[in-house]
């Protein structure tokens, strides 16, 4: 079992397969020049399967594939399919420009729910946020496999002033289609130019949806980051993430393991473990992430005590959203 010093115990691990991706989020991507990591640096196949037995002898049960984009690494497929062997439920959150390419593989290794990032239906917006003119593949590939009968979640980052008006279409998307939206509070990372007046809280967001909406609140799970709602007769729900407004720390069962091998024990540590060096040289990894989780601080990676509205972006010490994945 691996547990922390608030007896949080943890059973969900993230397993980035690269810091890749083919778009270029701001909010995501750091502003310099960046440049991913070399292939050999990066965790082989067989090391992530072998890493991923040890976690699951632990009491691990849940893995999600994230990245960067999971789906631009050459190997994707033959990774996912040899995790399926094990007895975890697994899932991924990808981007969707390639998904058409896996859908057979994803129904193979199975993998039945899919995260995937959205943060507008504007294709002009689309193209403004990400750098690049995917959004009807992305959009199709969306439809296509709530069609298919995908669970399907889709992350939507709510930024002030610039996508917040759309948070009204995509309530009306779970009108006539089974799709769960996940409106995310903006959160700070390396080089992504976050500022506290650029987030848009939970409280903002369902006060927008109530202008035009009646909701009710699901019921969610102790370890769920997200409150859930639905409006009375939509097939699909919605949901808000409010990680700066309102931590949902207290039922965290996560840990992510960076393309690199590096383990966090939250999306806001400054420590990172280096399991994959541990690992290529036959040293026993189990005391390294029992060490690592029993070090997990109590909220936010111990670094975000002031509230957000006091927050510098500059004093968090982190990784890029894309070198940590999600
Ligand atoms: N704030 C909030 N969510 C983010 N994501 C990436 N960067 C940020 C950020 N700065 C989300 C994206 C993606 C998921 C992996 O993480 O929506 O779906
Ligand atoms: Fe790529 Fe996702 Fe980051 Fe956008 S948010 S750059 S799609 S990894």
């Amino acid at each position: 079992m691996i547990i922390d010093k608030f007896q949080r115990i943890h059973t969900y691990l993230r397993i980035s397969l690269t810091d890749n991706c083919n778009l270029r989020c701001f909010y995501c991507m750091p502003d310099e020049e960046y440049e991913f990591t070399a292939a050999s640096k990066l965790m082989q196949r067989d090391e992530i399967v072998g890493i991923s037995k040890i976690f699951v002898s632990l009491g691990v049960n849940k893995i999600r594939l994230t990245g960067g984009e999971p789906l631009v690494r050459k190997d994707a497929g033959d990774i996912m399919l040899a995790l399926s062997e094990l007895p975890v439920k697994l899932t991924l959150t990808t981007n969707a420009t390639r998904l058409q390419h896996f859908t057979g593989t994803l129904q193979k290794a199975n993998i039945h729910s899919l995260n995937i990032s959205l943060d507008t239906l504007q294709p002009d917006k689309f193209l403004l946020m990400t750098k690049r003119d995917h959004f009807r593949e992305v959009k199709d590939n969306i439809d296509s496999v709530i069609q298919q009968g995908f669970h399907v979640k889709v992350n939507m980052v709510v930024m002030k002033g610039l996508n917040d008006n759309e948070i009204n279409d995509f309530v009306d998307w779970t009108k006539n289609f089974p799709v769960h939206i996940r409106f995310i509070e903006f959160m700070p990372f390396s080089g992504n130019r976050w500022t506290s007046n650029k987030v848009f809280t939970f409280q903002e967001i369902m006060e927008r949806i109530k202008t035009t909406y009646t909701t009710t609140e699901i019921q969610s799970d102790v370890h769920d980051t997200a409150r859930s709602f639905r409006v009375p007769g939509h097939k699909g729900t919605f949901a808000v993430i409010s990680t700066m407004s309102k931590p949902f720390c207290a039922g965290c069962n996560r840990m992510r393991l960076t393309a690199d091998g590096k383990l966090k024990n939250c999306l806001f540590s400054k420590e990172e473990t280096d399991l994959l060096t541990a690992y290529r040289n036959g040293q026993d990894i189990i005391p390294l992430i029992k060490q690592s989780i029993q070090n997990k601080y109590a909220a936010l990676g111990g670094q975000m005590n002031t509230g957000f509205e006091n927050l510098h972006a500059e004093e968090i010490k982190n990784r890029s959203m894309i070198t940590i994945g999600g």
